[in-house]
């Protein structure tokens, strides 16, 4: 605290993103990144791209970058919108499509991000309690809202919500714009960007940093109709010109055009998830059904925070948050096999304790 902060600034909350700790040798399932590394074709344009453009801005626009999603997606490059990561982009969502006189509609348990974004613009909120198995009711998003927006999957649940019950959404929600936020939605999950040509007010975001192994790169992207873009290219262009760099807009293209290594990775994860839950289970842990790149699990009489210190100490490092109804639970990013027995050998060392 400063005499030469504004009030505005003593005021805020910010997000605390996981730990990204500086040691090596730790096996790190604390912030949901992808094990695989990127493509090697996209390592390959990203060296290319090295050179004495690098001198010269970038393109504004990302217009080829729009141009690989849009072609990717089956959608029009009008209808997508590029940002420095999706926190970006939904950052841009709240500031500028979000009605601020009236609550944002999110679940209680969920991103929490949004909370700090509300307060950054000056959005009120109400949080949707999500049911006793922690499932999203969508016809619990009702009355008076300045909007409505989820991760789905969402996060740290990794619960999928279908597709039909989206549109269920939608149909009874058509004044104000609905956002869902599919981080994660390429590791099991059905995107709802097949819906935007009905929906004038939906917007879908999605990111690079988890399917594509992009999180140091920093591109995410939003899809839906292009006056919803529109605004966003207004407060984008309010803001900062170029929030992708050459390197950045070169990888993501790249990443796209390399649909092999795609799915490669994205098997892998899944086949992974699916055994690292089997073994957790084993070892008396609830396990929430993930569609995600992490699984989120309670022991039957272990605490949480007991064994995510325990973990700790021998350098393993996974997400525990602090906050009611999900105390006793952890957020374990799937790792690669060997990061996973790794995980799973200090687990069976401190139960057995
Ligand atoms: C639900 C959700 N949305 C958005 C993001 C932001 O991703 P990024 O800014 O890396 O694109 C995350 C990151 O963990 C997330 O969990």
């Amino acid at each position: 605290m400063s005499r030469f902060w504004s009030p505005f600034v003593k005021g805020l909350v910010p997000y605390v993103p996981g730990e990204q700790p500086k040691m090596h040798k730790l096996t790190k399932l604390n912030t949901n990144e992808n094990p695989y590394g990127p493509s090697p074709k996209v390592l390959a344009a990203i060296q290319d791209e090295l050179g004495d453009d690098l001198r010269r801005y970038p393109d504004p626009n990302s217009d080829l970058l729009k141009a690989a999603i849009a072609d990717y997606h089956g959608v029009d490059a009008a209808q997508v919108f590029v940002g420095n990561g999706s926190d970006e982009v939904l950052a841009h969502i709240f500031h500028g499509l979000f009605q601020h006189g009236k609550p944002l509609l999110f679940p209680d348990i969920t991103y929490s991000f949004y909370p700090v974004y509300c307060g950054l613009y000056g959005i009120p909120y109400e949080a949707i309690p999500l049911d006793e198995s922690f499932q999203i009711r969508v016809g619990d998003y009702t009355g008076m809202k300045g909007g409505i927006i989820f991760p789905n999957p969402n996060a740290p649940t990794g619960c999928f919500l279908p597709l039909a019950e989206i549109e269920r959404l939608l149909m009874v929600n058509t004044e104000t714009v609905v956002v869902i936020d599919e981080a994660y939605v390429d590791f099991g999950g059905e995107s709802a960007i097949c819906l935007v040509e009905r929906f004038p007010n939906l917007l879908v975001t999605q990111t690079l940093s988890k399917s594509r192994s992009l999180a140091g790169l920093r591109v995410g992207f939003a899809v839906g109709h292009p006056d919803l873009i529109e605004a966003l290219e207004r407060i984008k262009n309010s803001f900062n010109s170029y929030p992708l760099d050459r390197l950045a807009q070169r990888g993501a293209v790249a990443s796209f055009a390399d649909q092999a290594y795609f799915e490669q990775c994205q098997q892998a994860v899944v086949s992974e998830r699916d055994k690292l839950v089997q073994a957790l289970t084993a070892l008396d842990f609830e396990v929430l059904p993930s569609a995600a790149n992490f699984v989120f699990c309670r022991h039957c009489s272990r605490d949480a925070a007991a064994l995510a210190a325990g973990l700790r100490e021998d350098g393993v490092i996974v997400r525990h948050f602090k906050q009611a109804r999900i105390e006793q639970y952890l957020r374990i990013t799937v790792g690669r096999p060997e990061e996973n027995a790794v995980l799973l050998a200090s687990l069976q060392a401190i139960l057995a304790n």
